[in-house]
C-alpha cells in the first residue's frame, strides 16, 4: 500500500425529506446568500426547487438562482455563473441536481475569487488557492461529485472535456441525499449512473499496487452491492431500500475511500471523456461501451486484476488461464450492462463510424504520451481500444 492523505470533510445528510434541512445547514456553514444552480428543469417539475427555497426562506437565508445547466456541462455557463455570483455577492454555491450541475457550481466557486480565466485551472495554468463553499442537494446517484473534489467541464470552442481535482477546496461542505428524489429518474439515466459509479470503483481497483486488500475488498463489496440493488430497482423502481443503497454506493465509489493507497488508473474515463466531448453522449453510456473494450485489451496485456474481478464480482471459477477468466468476466459485465438497458459498443451508442484517429489524437493531446497506469497506453493502444468497442 502506498502512502496517502485522505481528506474528506463533507457532511452527508441522508434520508427521506432531508432537503428540508438545507436552510439550517447553509446557516450552520456561515452562508448569508446562496446561489442555487440547477439544470434543465427536472427540479422545477418535481417541486424540489420550491421546497429548497422554502427551507432557505425559513432559515432567513437569501438566494439567487441560475438554471439551464446542460448534461456534459460547458464553460459558457460557468462564465455566466461567475458573473451572476459576483453581482449578487453570494457566498455559497448550492447546486440542486446531478454531476453536471454540481461540477458547474464547483467551477464557479473556484472562478469567483480568481482574477484570471477559470479555464486556467483546468489546463493546469493556475492552481486553485481560494474557492467559495459548495453544498449539494443531490438528485441522481452517478458522478459522485457530491463527495468528490472534482469538476469536469467541456470547453465549447475546442470540445475539450477536462477535469479539475482540488479535494481540499472543492469537496462540498455538506451534501443532502434523499433517495426518494431519484424515483423520477428515467430508467436510462439511472442505468448510466450505475455504470458510472461501477467504473469509478474499477478505475481504482485495477491497480498494480501490492498489499491493497482493504481497498480490493471495499471495491468488490461495493460493486456486488450495486449489481444486486440494480436488479431490485429493475423489478420495482420505487423500492426505497434499493434506491438508498445505490445512492450511497455512488458516493462511496468516488469519494476516495475505495482507492486510498493505490495507484489509480482512469484511462477508461479519459477515453470516454473524448467520446462525450465530441459526440455529446451520456457519460455512463460512453463508459459502458469503453470499459469492456479496455478490459478486453487488458486481458491480453495484464489480466491479473481483471481475472480477480471476474472471480470475486461475477463468480467466474478460478483457473490457470487468467486471460480466459478475465474474458469471461467481461462477458458477464456486458450482459449486466445490456440487461439494465445500456449500450456495449459504439453502434449501440448511436455512433456508426466513430472517428478513431480524432478521438485518439485529442486524448493524447489532452493527456500526454501515455494514458492510465494499469498498463500505460500509447496512442496505438488507445486506437486499439476504441476499435475493440466498435
Ligand atoms: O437537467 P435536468 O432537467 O435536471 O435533468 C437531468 C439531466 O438531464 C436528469 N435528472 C437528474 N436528476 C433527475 C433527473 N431527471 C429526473 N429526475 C431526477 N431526480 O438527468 C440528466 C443527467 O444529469 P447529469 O447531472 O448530467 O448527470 P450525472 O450526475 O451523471 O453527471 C454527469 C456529468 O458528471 C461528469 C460527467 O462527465 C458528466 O459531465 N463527471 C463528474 C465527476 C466528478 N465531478 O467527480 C466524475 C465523473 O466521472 C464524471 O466524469
Ligand atoms: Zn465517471
Amino acid at each position: 500500500m502506498n502512502n496517502f492523505v485522505f481528506y474528506s470533510p463533507t457532511e452527508f445528510v441522508f434520508g427521506k425529506e432531508t432537503e428540508m434541512q438545507v436552510g439550517i445547514l447553509a446557516g450552520k456553514y456561515g452562508a448569508r446568500k446562496v446561489m442555487i444552480v440547477y439544470g434543465g428543469g427536472s427540479v422545477v417539475r418535481s417541486g424540489l426547487l420550491d421546497r429548497v427555497k422554502q427551507s432557505l426562506r425559513e432559515a432567513g437565508i437569501q438566494y439567487c438562482e441560475m438554471g439551464g445547466v446542460q448534461p456534459n456541462p460547458v464553460d459558457t455557463k460557468v462564465y455566466e455563473g461567475i458573473e451572476l455570483c459576483r453581482r449578487e455577492q453570494a457566498d455559497l454555491l448550492l447546486p440542486v441536481g446531478g454531476g453536471s450541475v454540481i461540477d458547474t457550481a464547483k467551477a464557479i466557486a473556484a472562478g469567483v475569487p480568481y482574477e484570471g480565466d477559470f479555464w486556467d485551472f483546468f489546463i493546469g495554468k493556475a492552481k486553485v488557492v481560494k474557492a467559495l463553499k459548495v453544498a449539494v442537494v443531490l438528485t441522481i446517484p452517478a458522478a459522485g461529485s457530491e463527495g468528490s473534489g472534482n469538476s469536469v467541464i467541456t470547453k465549447v470552442d475546442t470540445l475539450q472535456k477536462l477535469s479539475l481535482r482540488v479535494p481540499e477546496l472543492l469537496r462540498p461542505v455538506f451534501s443532502i441525499m434523499n433517495p426518494e428524489l431519484t424515483y423520477t429518474l428515467p430508467p436510462f439515466q439511472m442505468a448510466c449512473g450505475i455504470a458510472d459509479m461501477m467504473v469509478h470503483i474499477m478505475e481504482r481497483y485495477f491497480t498494480n499496487t501490492q498489499d491493497v486488500e482493504i481497498s480490493d475488498r471495499l471495491c468488490e463489496g461495493t460493486l456486488t452491492a450495486i449489481i444486486k440493488e440494480a436488479y431490485r430497482i429493475q423489478r420495482n423502481p420505487e423500492d426505497y431500500g434499493a434506491r438508498a443503497n445505490i445512492m450511497w454506493c455512488g458516493t462511496i465509489a468516488h469519494n476516495g475511500t475505495c482507492g486510498v493507497g493505490c495507484e489509480e488508473d482512469w484511462a477508461s474515463h479519459f477515453l470516454e471523456h473524448e467520446v462525450s466531448a465530441i459526440y455529446n453522449v451520456t457519460h455512463g453510456a460512453g463508459l459502458s461501451v469503453i470499459v469492456p473494450a479496455w478490459m478486453i485489451f487488458m486481458a491480453g496485456h495484464n489480466p491479473k486484476k481483471i481475472a480477480q474481478f471476474a472471480n470475486r464480482v461475477f463468480g467466474i471459477p478460478e483457473s490457470e488461464d487468467l486471460e480466459e477468466m478475465a474474458l469471461a468476466g467481461v462477458s458477464r459485465l456486458k450482459h449486466f450492462f445490456r440487461f439494465i438497458g445500456l449500450p456495449v459498443n459504439f453502434k449501440e451508442l448511436g455512433i456508426e463510424e466513430p472517428d478513431i484517429d480524432r478521438l485518439a489524437d485529442s486524448l493524447h493531446r489532452n493527456k500526454g504520451e501515455f494514458v492510465g497506469n494499469y498498463v500505460k497506453l500509447t496512442k496505438q493502444d488507445s486506437k486499439e481500444i476504441y476499435r475493440l468497442a466498435l
